[in-house]
C-alpha cells in the first residue's frame, strides 16, 4: 500500500473488526497472523519506513506504533474473553459426575471346598501339625503296596482305580490321600504330625452322591506312646470344630489294611449318626515299610471325604452343585478371603 494515514487507519479498522469478529481462539489466531503477522499490511507499512525521509519516518512511525499497540491491546482483550468462554464451556462439557456408580469387576472367591480345606488346615496348624502334600499322579507302590494293600485287593481293579498308560510306569491317579502318609514317613523322622488335604480319583460315575474326582483330608501322627485315646480326642475336637460344639463322635470297628485296629468314625448331627471316614492305629507293617521302628513309635491316622463333610454341614443334597462351578452356588459361602 502507499503509505498514508488513511491507509494505516483503514488497515487498523479492518484488523479491529477481524479481532472483534473472532469467535474462537483458533480464528483469533488467524486474525493475528493476517493483521499483525509478518505479511500483514501493517508490517509491510513498517518495512517501508526505511525508505522515507526522516520527518515522514517520525510521523508514520508514530502512527504505525499507535496502530500496532491498539491492535495488540485488542488482541489481548479478545483473547482473554475467548479463553474465559472456553474454560467455562470445558467445565460444562467435560464435567465428571462423581456420583455415577462405578462399573465394578466382580471379585473372585474361593470354592466352598477350598474354604473348608483352609478351615481344616488352620485348625490342625493351630495344634502344631504341618500341612503335607503329594502328587495326584502317584506311584502304584505308594498308593497301595506300602499301605499293605496287596495286589489282589479289590480296590486295585480297573473298576475302582484309574491306571495310567503305559502300565509299565506303574502309575495311578491316587485313589486316596493315604500315600501322602507314606511319603511323609519315608522322608521324615518321628515325631510326625501332618494333615494332608488333596484331590483323589476313583472310577465312579458322577451322580448326586458320587464324583470321580473328589477330595480327602488325611491326618497322620507318629510319636512315642500314641494310643487310640489320642485318635479319639483328636477326632472329637475336629468334629466339634467343623460341625459345632455339641457334636459327638463314635468309632465302629472296621478294617483297613494300613491300620490295626481300624475303625469307621461317625458323628451325631441333626439327630442321626453319619459316617464320616476311616481311621485307626497305623499298622506296624506300614511303619516297617517306611523305616520306622514299631517298638519305639506308634501312631494313628484318619481320612475323610471333604465333599461329604461339606454336604452334611451345609445340607447340600446334590454333588453336581459342588463340582459344576456355578458361582451362584459358591457365592452363598462367601469369598473365603479373610
Ligand atoms: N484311605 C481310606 C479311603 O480312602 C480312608 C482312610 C481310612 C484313611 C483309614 C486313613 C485311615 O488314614 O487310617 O477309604
Amino acid at each position: 500500500m502507499t503509505l498514508s494515514a488513511e491507509a494505516i487507519e483503514a488497515a487498523k479498522i479492518d484488523a479491529l473488526a477481524a479481532i472483534a469478529g473472532s469467535d474462537s481462539l483458533e480464528t483469533l489466531k488467524e486474525a493475528r497472523l493476517a493483521h499483525v503477522g509478518e505479511r500483514s499490511p501493517i508490517a509491510k507499512a513498517n518495512q517501508q519506513l526505511g525508505t522515507l525521509s526522516p520527518e515522514d519516518r517520525t510521523t508514520f512511525g508514530k502512527i504505525l506504533g499507535q496502530a500496532k499497540s491498539a491492535l495488540n491491546d485488542a488482541l489481548e482483550a479478545r483473547s482473554a474473553v475467548l479463553e474465559r468462554e472456553r474454560d467455562a464451556r470445558v467445565l460444562v462439557e467435560e464435567r465428571v459426575d462423581v456420583t455415577v456408580p462405578a462399573r465394578r469387576t466382580p471379585k473372585g472367591g474361593l470354592h466352598p471346598l477350598t474354604i473348608l480345606t483352609n478351615e481344616i488346615c488352620d485348625l490342625f496348624l493351630g495344634m502344631g501339625y504341618r500341612v503335607a502334600e503329594g502328587p495326584e499322579l502317584e506311584a502304584e507302590w505308594l498308593n497301595f503296596d506300602a499301605l499293605n494293600i496287596p495286589a489282589d485287593h479289590p480296590a486295585r481293579t480297573m473298576q475302582d482305580t484309574f491306571f495310567i498308560e503305559p502300565r509299565e510306569l506303574n502309575l495311578v491317579l491316587r485313589t486316596h490321600t493315604s500315600p501322602v502318609q507314606v511319603r511323609t514317613m519315608l522322608n521324615e523322622k518321628p515325631p510326625i504330625y501332618v494333615i494332608c488335604p488333596g484331590r483323589t480319583y476313583r472310577a465312579d460315575e458322577l451322580d448326586a452322591t458320587h464324583t470321580p474326582v473328589f477330595s480327602q483330608v488325611e491326618g497322620l501322627v507318629i510319636d512315642k506312646g500314641i494310643t487310640m485315646a489320642d485318635l479319639k480326642g483328636t477326632l472329637d475336637h475336629f468334629a466339634r470344630s467343623i460341625f459345632g460344639p455339641d457334636v459327638k463322635t463314635r468309632l465302629r470297628s472296621s478294617f483297613f489294611p494300613f491300620t490295626e485296629p481300624s475303625a469307621e468314625v461317625d458323628f451325631f448331627f441333626n439327630g442321626r449318626w453319619i459316617e464320616w471316614g476311616g481311621c485307626g492305629m497305623v499298622n506296624p507293617k506300614v511303619l516297617v515299610a517306611c523305616g520306622i521302628d514299631p517298638e519305639e513309635y506308634s501312631g494313628f491316622a484318619f481320612g475323610m471325604g471333604l465333599e461329604r463333610t461339606l454336604m452334611v454341614r451345609h445340607g447340600i443334597t446334590d454333588m453336581h452343585d459342588i463340582v459344576e462351578g456355578d458361582i451362584r452356588f459358591s457365592q452363598g459361602f462367601g469369598s473365603g478371603v479373610k
